[in-house]
């Protein structure tokens, strides 16, 4: 059973889950009206990875005795100026998840959840992999720049990586 603290932390990770779903769909709209199909596919398919890691969360949560909670998901920005700003805007937030994930840990430590802790594991190899693949991401739209052709490479291989989310366990 994980105790209120445990619970509170968890819930609020659900939120911000949530809310990297909501942004990434806000980044492929921008995407699809602004001639980037591919980039669009990828940030789709993102996006129901991370409402996969909300449910994860979810399930979770339940599943200890506690109850999940959904809570009110602010408005994300769906304005950029390029798709290096979009991705740049990935990163930033996934470093932003990063730090929660680390922090939610530190919660669980504190009140020695073992089990949390175990099962949090996945979250924090996750993480590491997210900002690992969006580096990449970030890396090849810088050296193409401007480059009209180079954008288009790119954003053919952003089509390729988007992939349906494994299932929820
Ligand atoms: Fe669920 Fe991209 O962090």
């Amino acid at each position: 059973m994980i105790n209120l603290k445990v619970q509170s932390a968890l819930n609020d990770q659900i939120k911000k889950e949530e809310f990297s779903s909501r942004l990434y769909v806000a980044m492929a709209i921008w995407c699809e009206t602004k001639g980037y199909p591919g980039a669009a596919k990828f940030l789709f398919s993102h996006s129901e990875e991370e409402r996969m890691h909300m449910l994860k969360l979810v399930h979770y949560t339940n599943d200890r005795g506690g109850k999940a909670q959904l809570a009110h998901i602010e408005q994300p920005d769906d304005e950029f100026s390029s798709l290096l700003d979009v991705f740049e805007k990935v990163m930033e937030h996934e470093k932003y998840v990063t730090a929660s994930i680390n922090s939610l840990y530190e919660v669980t430590v504190h009140e020695k959840d073992y089990t949390t802790m175990n099962f949090l594991q996945w979250f924090i190899t996750e993480q590491v992999e997210e900002e690992s693949l969006f580096n990449n991401i970030l890396d090849k739209i810088k050296l193409v720049g401007t480059d009209k052709a180079g954008m288009f490479h790119i954003d053919k291989e952003l089509d390729g990586m988007a992939v349906a989310p494994a299932p929820i366990v």
